[in-house]
Order: structure tokens, then sequence, then C-alpha cells
């Protein structure tokens, strides 16, 4: 199949806020990623960033245009179908990090795995906790964990399901720059040492001067 050279795929997704007044979020936007790539989306606030990464994270659906993962054809899938699909094949990273309170950092991580009716290899999380450097939080609630230890909880989960394509919008919008280095530093990883196609958001130049390519939008369009 001609598609499943490319990770993730969007051809032509357009997205309208309606309203008095309708925003025009996105406007006919084509972009691949391919495996192992690491790419920052970079752009104005209100350019339409977050919109377009939860257009290609399944959470939101675009008005026209289709969205292809690994080469099928995600567009069109029924919610339940969207939802399986979603659980296996996409990681999100969130900027306040999304964490369960009354999960430990391991329980979090393991959520989606349990979430798809599978059991974790324990040893397996415990050496992604070490890559990371959250085996010292495995017991740990988020309220005992720093910003930067949260966040790398919130990659660990994201990594844990073993996903096609990782997406974080402002992954590092609440830390500061030793943390944000941090993070930038373990998404490159990521994409060099498991092959993950990373997707992130940031306003910040300097996270995006990590990444393997930019995009840059603007009022809805990409201008690479
Ligand atoms: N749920 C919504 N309803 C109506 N308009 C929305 C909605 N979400 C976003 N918008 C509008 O769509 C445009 C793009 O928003 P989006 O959140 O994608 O921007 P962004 O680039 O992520 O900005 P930021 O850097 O501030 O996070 C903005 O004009 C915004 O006001
Ligand atoms: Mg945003």
């Amino acid at each position: 199949m001609e598609t499943a050279k490319y990770v993730l795929e969007a051809r032509g997704i357009s997205r309208t806020y309606k309203g008095e007044v309708p925003v025009y979020a996105l406007k006919e936007t084509d972009l691949a990623f391919t495996e192992g790539e690491f790419v920052a989306i970079i752009g104005r606030s209100g350019s339409g960033k977050s919109t377009l990464l939860r257009i290609l994270a399944t959470l939101d659906v675009s008005d026209t245009g289709e969205l292809y993962i690994e080469g099928e054809k995600v567009s069109g899938l029924k919610d339940a179908e969207l939802a399986r699909f979603r659980r296996r094949r996409i990681g999100f990273i969130y900027q306040d990090y999304n964490l369960f309170p009354e999960y430990t950092a391991y329980e979090n991580i393991v959520f989606p795995i349990h979430l798809d009716g599978r059991t974790e290899d324990k040893a397996a999380v415990e050496k992604l906790m070490e890559d990371l450097g959250i085996l010292h939080c495995r017991d740990k609630f988020p309220h005992e964990m720093s910003g930067g230890e949260q966040q790398r909880t919130s990659i660990a989960r994201a990594l844990a399901t073993e996903p096609a394509v990782i997406l974080a919008d402002e992954p590092t919008g609440n830390l500061d720059a030793e943390n944000s280095q941090k993070v930038a530093e373990l998404l490159k990883f990521c994409s060099e040492e498991y092959r993950r196609t990373i997707v992130m958001v940031t306003h910040d130049q300097g996270m995006a001067n990590y990444a393997d390519r930019i995009i840059r939008i603007s009022d809805g369009v990409v201008t690479e």
C-alpha cells in the first residue's frame, strides 16, 4: 500500500469551529511523518497547533480530509474502533501531565496497558522507568514528585503501550529551562532508541531545535 511508508499521514484536513463567527483553525493541511522521526510544530498562540495535534491524535475529527496511521485509514472509524486504535497506536503527552493523582507513578504508567486488557512486562516497565530517570519514583504519587518527574512519568506512560506515534502538546510548558532540556533530550532519545515517531507542539524555538524537522503553522496554514 502506497501510504504505508508513513507512520502518520494527514491529507487535506481542515477544522472550523462553528460559532457566531466561525474560526477556521486549520485549512487544507497535508502532513506526513516517517518512522523514528522527531518533528516540532511551532507557531504563535492561536495558530492552530493544538487543533492539528488533537486531530492527529484522533481526539478530534477534521471536517475535511483523511488521516492514515501506519497506512490504515482512520477517518470514518466508529467510536469504539477509534478508541481501540488510539489506545494501541497513539501516545499523548499533555502540558499538565494528566496523571491520576490516586495512582503511583508505576500504576499510572501501566494504566493504558491494563485498559487494553493486557498485562505489563514488569521488568520492561522498570527498565523504561530507569531509562527516563524515574525508577526512584516507582511507588510515589504525583503530588510527591517534581514537575519534571511527573512529565517523565507521563512520557513513560505514552511509551508503555509501544505506540506508533507519540504526540506531545507543549510538553515543557510548565517546566523550567533545565527540566525542559531534559524532556527534549528524552523525546529525542525515544525517537532514536525506540524508533518512535514523535510530534511535539511548542512555541519555544530552543525546544524545536532538538527536532529533526520543524513545521511552522500560521493562521491554520502550514508554512514549513
Ligand atoms: N473549542 C473551540 N471552540 C472555538 N474555537 C476554538 C476552539 N479551540 C480552539 N479554537 C480557536 O481555534 C484557533 C486555534 O486554536 P488552537 O488551540 O489550535 O491554537 P494553538 O496554536 O494551540 O494556541 P496556543 O499556543 O495558545 O496553545 C484559535 O483562534 C482558537 O481561539
Ligand atoms: Mg495549544
